[in-house]
């Protein structure tokens, strides 16, 4: 890894062998991106004249266009028509910028960026381009970070008032990538509630495209992460151009199009409603922005990120551990239940290997339906006599770990808190306080709100002496406002919040380093890089049909590796789609992420019971390869009536192939599926049958997908699936 400064053609290059990230000063001034993609030995200056259409020295902010350049930080207000990276409005009213370099540093490690979450790190080297607008002063700082292991570059952006006045931002992104085509297929993962990332695929056309939030979360409908691919590339060969934000509010990435056919990339907080009021000598740090290159397709990327992800994003101790099997009670009982109810369904999942029981919504203040108490929390006694401390003391009695669910940044119009605190909640003034699943939103900006949650939540975690939590957020900000601040900085209140909650989660997290926290919002409403920087796992979808689960998962994988998704067998008939699918394929499913149960346990049949005994068995043996293992998609639920996919150990000696069928096919004949990843050279040996194969003939023959023995007829029904575990043998 090496980011160098090549004084003749005034320009960085950022290598490590396999990716190259080029940026060019023209006229030793205006840094231009220049390259990114496959690793390059360097880029001749006359390349780079010819990109600016002037030599080095002739070239002048006067009378070249930038509209025609590809650019690291284009701005709003000068010759480039497209939108930039940073708006201002400086204190004279100007909105133009016209940054210079003035400077670099090339360091080891990285900057901190104030209050936000961010990689961390290993062996990370850091170039800061300094730049200033000549006239007003206000100063820019752009920060490109290597690690030695990763083909990762990330990207951010500090803004520093140097101006002597005030100014206000009205656009910080973290990374712009100008590309100099748009010959790329656009991929984002869009969806709703229950349908969350959905993989769509488009080509780039001219003008606008690309996916956002505006609600105060990343959200159910987009992910703050997309990718481009070259043309032709697959899943297995050719460029892609992976980001994601680590960033959980509302988010914009977007792709433009330009009028010369040229495609500008930009990732960053949602401008739309944004503004910061930067005081003399203040700076504003944007978040974090991950750029991944792999030659090696869409799965490339997907393997880099996930890497990427488990060494330099999670930090919770459990980030490269095994986790937990784990029965939740939502699915199983909702809001009604009790003790004893609790006890009688923890003390069966005991008997059948589950390590941990998990009670979801409704154990505190008078909360019987989901249209009270939020922010009491308090025990409610009438359904747990002891409390949650005597409620705990008999899971653990049971040689089970107990869990508990929160939602810390709500507040219900019908709880103690409100009464006491109506002016704590987000609000605009005298308006209608608009109700979302009759709850309304705390307003994490104020500190005297954040010091109450962090108490009145750590108290919980104490009394129930916890050893997992699942942190909720079920609604989306509406009505923008705070008591105290000035209405005219009420557009910094979407930004303000998730700063605040990420105050709350760091504060509560450490004080709990031995806890595993979950993040979880209405389903995955808010599954982003950002999260996981404080919750190594999050609930990936409130659909836990095992059908719908390979769709939400598959597309979840393109950014974020099993041990992050959240993923339960639960009930048949579905709760969320009456589908009925077999035990077997609801397992193998879940399996491809931190597994568990969402049902009652006790309501199952004999057979059904020992079914689950021999899962957990075997899901604790393998855990670390399903979570861990490099992964490799192999068909996709997007293309046909198939979804499979599969983990394999980094020393290539184990794999676990899941393949699942749709829809039954009569008449069909064995279907042949070619596996990935494994060592061509090696031996594997399948654990169910014993047969040894080549993994160069697993790999390009392929593994026939054959009925199980005496399963015939069931194997004709729909939603069948196969699991196949290959150990390596000399
Ligand atoms: C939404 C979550 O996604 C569910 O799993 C459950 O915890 C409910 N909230 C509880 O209100």
């Amino acid at each position: 890894m090496s980011i160098t400064y090549n004084q003749e053609a005034r320009s960085f290059h950022l290598t490590n062998g396999r990716v190259s990230y080029v940026i060019a000063l023209a006229a030793g001034k205006y840094p231009l991106h220049v390259y990114w993609g496959r690793a390059l030995r360097g880029i001749t200056e006359d390349l780079v004249s010819t990109l600016t259409m002037y030599s080095n020295e002739n070239f002048s902010l006067n009378e070249t266009p930038l509209d025609r350049l590809p650019q690291e930080c284009p701005t709003c207000g000068m010759a480039d028509l497209r939108e930039g990276m940073l708006g201002v409005r400086l204190g004279d009213g100007s909105t133009a910028l016209a940054l210079e370099y003035v400077g670099h540093d090339i360091a080891d490690g990285k900057p901190d960026l104030c209050g936000l979450p961010a990689s961390h790190g290993g062996n990370a080297q850091t170039l800061t381009l300094h730049l200033k607008d000549m006239y007003s002063g206000l100063c820019v700082d752009l920060f490109y970070t290597m690690f030695a292991d990763s083909d990762v570059i990330t990207r951010s952006m500090r803004v520093i008032n140097a101006t002597g006045g005030d100014v206000t931002l009205t656009r910080a992104l973290s990374a712009c990538v100008d590309f100099q085509t748009h010959d790329y297929t656009l991929l984002t993962l869009s969806g709703a509630w229950a349908r969350e990332r959905e993989m769509v695929k488009r080509p780039l056309v001219y003008g606008h495209q690309g996916v956002g939030s505006v609600h105060g979360a990343s959200g159910h409908q987009a992910s703050p992460a997309f990718a481009l691919l070259e043309p032709n590339a697959t899943e297995d060969i050719g460029g892609v151009y992976g980001f994601a934000l680590c960033y959980s509010g509302s988010f914009m990435a977007d792709v433009l199009v330009d009028q010369f056919g040229a495609a500008r990339t930009q990732l960053g907080i949602q401008p739309y409603d944004f503004t910061w009021k930067l005081a003399a000598g203040e700076r504003f740090d944007a978040p974090e922005a991950f750029l991944c290159f792999s030659a090696e397709g869409l799965g490339g990327m997907s393997r880099s990120m996930h890497a990427f992800v488990h060494n330099h994003v999670l930090r919770s101790k459990f980030a490269n551990t095994n986790r937990p099997i784990l029965i939740n009670n939502w699915e199983a009982t909702y809001f009604n239940f009790n003790e004893d109810k609790l006890v009688a369904m923890a003390k069966c999942a005991k008997q059948m290997g589950i390590d941990l029981f998990v009670l979801d919504d409704g154990w505190f203040g008078h909360r019987d339906l989901d249209n009270s108490s939020l922010g009491d929390w308090y025990d409610d006694m009438r359904k747990l006599p002891g409390g949650l401390a005597g409620l705990s003391q008999k899971i653990h009695a049971l040689g089970m770990k107990f869990g508990l669910w929160v939602e810390p940044e709500m507040i219900s119009p019908d709880s103690d808190l409100y009464r006491a605190h109506p002016d704590w909640c987000i609000h605009a003034g005298e308006r209608m306080r608009v109700e979302a699943r009759r709850q309304l939103v705390l307003d994490m900006s104020r500190a005297d709100v954040r010091d109450y949650v962090v108490e009145a939540i750590c108290a919980a975690l104490e009394r129930g002496n916890v050893d997992y939590v699942k942190w909720d957020m079920n609604r989306n900000i509406t009505m923008w406002g705070s008591e105290q601040l000035p209405g005219e900085r009420w557009g910094e209140l979407a930004h303000r919040y998730i700063m605040g909650v990420y105050d709350v989660m760091g504060r509560i997290t450490s004080r709990f380093p031995n806890v595993l926290f979950e993040s979880c919002a209405g389903g995955g409403g808010r599954f982003d890089m950002g999260m996981m920087c404080y919750m190594p796992q999050a609930w990936c979808s409130d659909d836990t049909d095992a059908h719908e689960r390979c769709k939400i998962q598959y597309a979840t994988s393109v950014f974020f590796p099993c041990s992050c998704m959240g993923a339960h067998v639960s009930a048949v008939p579905n709760h969320q789609t009456g589908r009925k699918t077999p035990l077997k394929t609801r397992a193998a499913v879940a399996m491809a992420g931190t597994y568990g149960y969402e049902l009652d346990v006790q309501k199952l049949s004999a057979e059904e019971r020992a079914e689950i005994r021999e899962l957990n068995k075997r899901v604790h043996k393998i855990q670390k390869l399903l979570l861990y293992g490099d992964f490799y998609r192999l068909r996709s639920p997007y293309e046909g009536n198939e979804t499979a996919w599969m983990t394999v150990s980094a020393n290539k000696k184990e794999a676990l192939v899941t393949f699942v069928q749709a829809l039954a096919k009569p008449n069909s004949i064995p279907m042949l599926l070619k596996l990935a990843g494994l060592d061509p050279k090696k031996n594997y040996r399948d654990e169910a049958t014993g047969i040894v194969y080549g993994g160069d003939e697993l790999m390009n023959y392929g593994y026939r997908i054959k009925e199980p023995k005496g399963e015939a007829v069931e194997a004709k029904h729909d939603f069948q699936s196969w699991q196949i575990h290959l150990v390596a043998v000399k």
